[in-house]
């Protein structure tokens, strides 16, 4: 049995004391409590205070992004290396407003999980398909895609430290839940298609965590399916409130 993780993606959100605020009450609300990993993804401009407020702790601390170059002159952008200086473990890739708004390809992506893993953090990787796509009946197709350019050349000892969200866009900030077989139905499809491209054992040591529209109501179906391993939060996971009852479910499901 794998161990749940649940991730709070902050995305731009929050008040540097606001963030702060936030964090202390998780602290507090998580501490002695490892049954399940907790992670959370803050904007880049207060990871270094966040990540002071968790040490220690067993919380994962990570970025929404990445560069995907070593250093140099890419003015506005972020590295690796600075990421795991400040004490982040972890960075979500691919997520589906960096591929929408700001256009990240696949194979941009692949470059930005091996930026990652050469610096030691723990990549999320996300896929997902769109409304229209899952309509004509391609939810498969896309996400395979979107596994298969963002993993290339990628080994399984790598693979095996990732972790993937399957994040339907047409869930993400809606409302609208994939339903709890909707979702482990995909979810047993990524590890169909990483076992193929793997091995059984790669796709078994994989964490797949469902996002999209993910609260303290929806939270507990979702988790106790057999192929979901975690969630990925964004809007509920501002509330400590309701993060912390999202963590508990997934306590709960064990
Ligand atoms: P949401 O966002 O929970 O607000 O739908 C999830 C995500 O974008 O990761």
């Amino acid at each position: 049995m794998k161990k749940q993780f649940i991730a709070g993606n902050w995305k731009m959100n929050l008040a540097l004391e606001e963030a702060k605020c936030l964090a202390r009450k998780l602290c507090d609300g998580l501490s002695g409590s490892d049954a399940v990993d907790v992670g959370v993804f803050p904007s880049f401009v207060y990871l270094k205070d966040i990540c002071d407020i968790f040490r220690g702790s067993s919380v994962f601390v990570g970025a929404q992004n990445l560069s995907m170059e070593k250093s140099g002159a890419f003015t506005g952008e972020v590295s690796g290396e600075m990421l795991r200086g400040i004490g982040c473990t972890h960075v979500i890739i691919g997520h589906s407003e960096r591929r929408t708004i700001y256009q990240e390809t696949d194979s941009i992506i692949n470059s930005k999980i091996k930026a990652a893993l050469l610096n030691d953090l723990s990549p999320i990787l996300c896929v997902g398909e769109r409304q229209e796509e899952r309509d004509a009946g391609k939810t498969c197709e896309v996400v395979e895609g979107q596994l298969s350019v963002g993993l290339e050349t990628l080994t399984s000892e790598q693979v095996k430290g990732l972790t993937i969200a399957y994040e339907p866009i047409w869930a993400i900030g809606t409302g609208k839940t994939a339903t709890p077989d909707q979702a482990n139905e995909v979810h047993a499809f990524i590890r169909k298609a990483i076992r193929n491209k793997y091995d059984n054992g790669t796709a078994q040591s994989i964490r797949i965590q469902y996002g999209g529209s993910v609260n303290s109501k929806n939270a507990k179906e979702l988790l106790s399916q057999l192929e979901i391993d975690g969630a990925l939060v964004g809007g509920a996971s501002l509330n400590a409130g309701s993060f912390l009852d999202i963590v508990s479910d997934a306590v709960r499901v064990l």
